[in-house]
């Protein structure tokens, strides 16, 4: 008997990084998805296929000597089959793009809890979301763990890493679209980067983390407005702190530039270093925006919020 789940991708309006300080962020997952499918085995073994690579080991290894980018599936899969007499075999179909800041690697953990532990019975949202943080943990110890949530539960919501998450329950009349930089980035990496600077600059990062909050609760109020242009404006002032710790370069600049221009407003979406910027836009603009970018030869897309989050088959 095969399990299958999808997860969706993730991309993060407002918070990126101050999340991790206990700021409220806000994000949304996208329509671009995961798939996980998983199967019983009789051989006791582990095996994980994927575009990024395979990874065939027995289970009851400690997780500390797995050193593949696939680790979270192993933790997954070594955690549902203790004291079972069975392995599993997970192959793993993403849409979404690899390092950039989009949630593939949440998306994955995600799908991954699903699909494999409806092997051995019924599980709810909840515990999905439990197992996937714990996964994702072992790649990334300090997840905030909003991606993990939004790519659980889908749509628009605010998250805050001690009290959880809040959907919002209306459908902002926007338009959003990515730009990849194709600069690879790490998130673990740039969470420590951004953990330096508030190290050396406590009563700054303070202050900006004040800052973000209140921008945060404004913001809440202008989407229940559906004031585009003004949201607008408050990614412009968000992209400003994210430059301000540190999580921007010259490339990405060049890039919300070209965004900020010719939208409401551009920022970065994620943990910065290379990854994407999304701008936000309406209909009319959209074709516009995607010409600017596709003309300036970047990859670019436009995405629909997804309202689905986890999907099992
Ligand atoms: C990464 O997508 C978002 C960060 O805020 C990290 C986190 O929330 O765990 C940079």
């Amino acid at each position: 008997m095969k399990s299958i789940a999808s997860a969706p991708g993730k991309v993060i309006l407002f918070g990126e990084h101050f999340v991790v300080y206990g700021v409220k962020a806000i994000l949304c997952s996208i329509n671009k998805r995961v798939t996980v499918t998983a199967e019983k085995t009789s051989e006791r073994k582990i095996s994980i296929n994927s575009k990024i690579g395979k990874l065939e080991i027995e289970p009851d290894k400690p997780i500390s000597e797995i050193n593949s980018p696939l680790k979270p599936f192993y933790y997954l899969a070594n955690k549902a089959v203790e004291n079972k007499d069975t392995g599993i075999h997970i192959q793993i179909d993403s849409e979404i793009p690899l390092g950039a800041g989009l949630g593939s690697s949440s998306a994955c953990c995600v799908a991954g809890a699903a699909a494999i532990f409806k092997l051995f019975g019924n599980i709810s949202r909840e515990e999905v979301l439990k197992l996937a943080i714990e996964a994702e943990r072992t790649i990334f110890e300090n997840t905030s763990g909003a991606d993990c949530t939004v790519c659980t539960y889908g749509g628009i919501m605010e998250y805050d890493k001690n009290k959880g998450f809040k959907k919002i329950e209306y459908e902002p009349n926007f338009q959003l679209v990515i730009i990849n930089s194709n600069i690879e980035h790490s998130t673990q990496s740039m969470v420590s980067k951004v953990k330096e600077f508030e190290n050396k600059n406590t009563e700054e990062f303070s202050r900006l983390s004040d800052l973000e909050s209140k921008l945060v609760e404004d913001v809440l109020k202008l989407v229940k407005e559906n004031k585009i242009q003004e949201i607008g404006q408050k990614m412009n002032q968000n992209q400003k702190y994210l430059e301000n710790i540190g999580i921007s370069n010259k490339e990405l600049t060049k890039m919300i530039r070209i965004g900020q221009e010719s939208s409401f407003g551009a920022k970065i979406t994620g943990s910065g270093g290379g990854g994407c910027i999304f701008a936000l836009t309406n209909e009319s603009n959209l074709q516009n925006i995607l010409k600017k970018f596709k003309d300036n030869n970047y990859e670019c897309f436009s995405t629909k919020i997804d309202f689905k989050g986890l999907n099992t088959f």
